[in-house]
């Protein structure tokens, strides 16, 4: 751990639900706002993405598969992170400690023995790159009763809450998340997830074209909604209309979930658009039981996708979206970002759950803190 007086650099690696790679955010948090010092995202290997996809989707994986996956996957964090200092050059005696988010591969809050299952061994992470590591960041807000996720409100609550104006930080991952912020800072903060966010337009994209996702939602946008099909997944599907706190995940949204619902033969564009609509418009009716105005920021990358972000906008008159960019924070590293500030609370014995977001029975700090000497 860095012993420098005042320096108040961190490191955030964040990989999520959409298995595209390893997001990295150097911090500055010596000033408000933090500066992002450098940030940079590296795709994961093919094999890797099958390997871990066949991970989250299979109940089948045997115990060396999953430990030489997690030890593996230490490495390529590690690797990420060395690289991101090297171009930025910057010296890791300067970096305080790193937060690592790791792989979610299972996420099942609600089970008889709750829990959350991240991968991404934070002890090479340490050795391999010098720098203190905090990791395991969700167990003890589930063994707190809680959902463990999302976790990234307490962060957008730092950064982004203003007295000035209600807003809602949309977080477009391969699940997406909302966060409300009030700009009376008495009214609680709320922040849940919505349901799918890009997990199935990136499937049904790959499924029928040549590449992992649909590019600025371009392909979708060429196709016409089914309404039948989409008023079907909403109706039929208990979470949209379940109150928070909720989460879910990628175990649940996925190709099977579709398959249930796609009983005619359609248009593939056509299923494309109606998905594209399905995530807009879960995430609007979400904002709108909140029933207040507000200004909306996009981050994740949902962001990229300029059709989602038109249809999302068209169903939030009362919302103006935008991206976190208008902000100052680039929408592809808020989350990165946020493991840096949540590794920055774990060092300073502050806590980084919201308990009324997560269902908690109360804040704690959150984390294991694994030393690089
Ligand atoms: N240019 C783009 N156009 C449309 N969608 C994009 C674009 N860039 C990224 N995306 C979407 O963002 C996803 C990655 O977002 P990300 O925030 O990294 O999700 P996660 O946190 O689940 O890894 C991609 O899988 C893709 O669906
Ligand atoms: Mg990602």
């Amino acid at each position: 751990m860095s012993l420098i007086a005042g320096n108040e650099i961190y490191i955030g690696l964040m990989s999520g639900t959409s298995l595209d790679g390893v997001d990295v955010a150097i911090v500055d948090f010596a000033e408000f706002p933090p500066r992002l010092i450098h940030s940079a995202t590296t795709p994961y290997a093919a094999s890797m993405k099958q390997q871990l996809e066949a991970l989250c989707q299979s109940s089948s994986t045997t115990l060396d598969e999953l430990y030489s996956l997690d030890a593996r996957l230490g490495e390529v964090y590690a690797e990420s992170v060395n690289t991101a200092l090297s171009m930025a050059s910057v010296d890791r005696s300067k970096i305080v400690a790193l937060g690592c988010h790791g792989q979610t591969i299972r996420h099942s809050p609600d089970s008889t023995s709750p829990f959350s299952a991240q991968i991404g061994d934070p002890n090479r992470l340490a050795v391999l790159t010098g720098i203190t590591t905090v990791a395991d960041f969700r167990r003890k807000d589930i063994a707190l009763g809680g959902q463990a996720a999302p976790l990234a409100p307490a962060f957008h609550q730092f950064l982004f809450h203003s007295k000035d104006e209600n807003r809602i930080l949309v977080n477009i991952g391969g699940i997406a998340n909302i966060t409300w912020l009030p700009a009376n800072s008495e009214c609680p903060v709320i922040g849940f997830d919505t349901g799918p966010g890009n997990t199935l337009c990136d499937y049904w994209n790959r499924k029928h074209r040549n590449s992992s996702f649909d590019e600025d939602g371009a392909w979708g946008r060429g196709g016409t909604v089914i309404d039948d099909l989409l008023t079907r997944m909403i109706s039929g599907e208990a979470y949209f209309c379940q109150a928070p706190p909720k989460s879910t995940g990628t175990e649940y949204f996925n190709a099977e979930w579709l398959s249930s619902y796609l009983q005619d033969e359609y248009d593939a564009r056509d299923v494309q658009a109606t998905l594209i609509e399905l995530t807009a418009s879960t995430i609007a009716t979400a904002i709108s039981v909140l029933a207040e105005p507000a200004n909306c920021f996009v981050c994740g990358g949902g962001a990229h996708n300029q059709y989602l972000l038109e249809r999302l906008d068209a169903s939030l008159p009362d919302c103006p979206v935008s991206t976190t960019a208008v902000l100052g924070l680039d929408p592809d590293y808020v989350e990165a970002a946020a493991f840096a500030w949540l590794a920055r609370e774990r060092i300073s014995l502050r806590s980084g759950n919201i308990p009324q977001v997560t269902r908690a029975q109360r804040a704690a700090i959150l984390g294991g803190v694994y030393r690089a000497d």
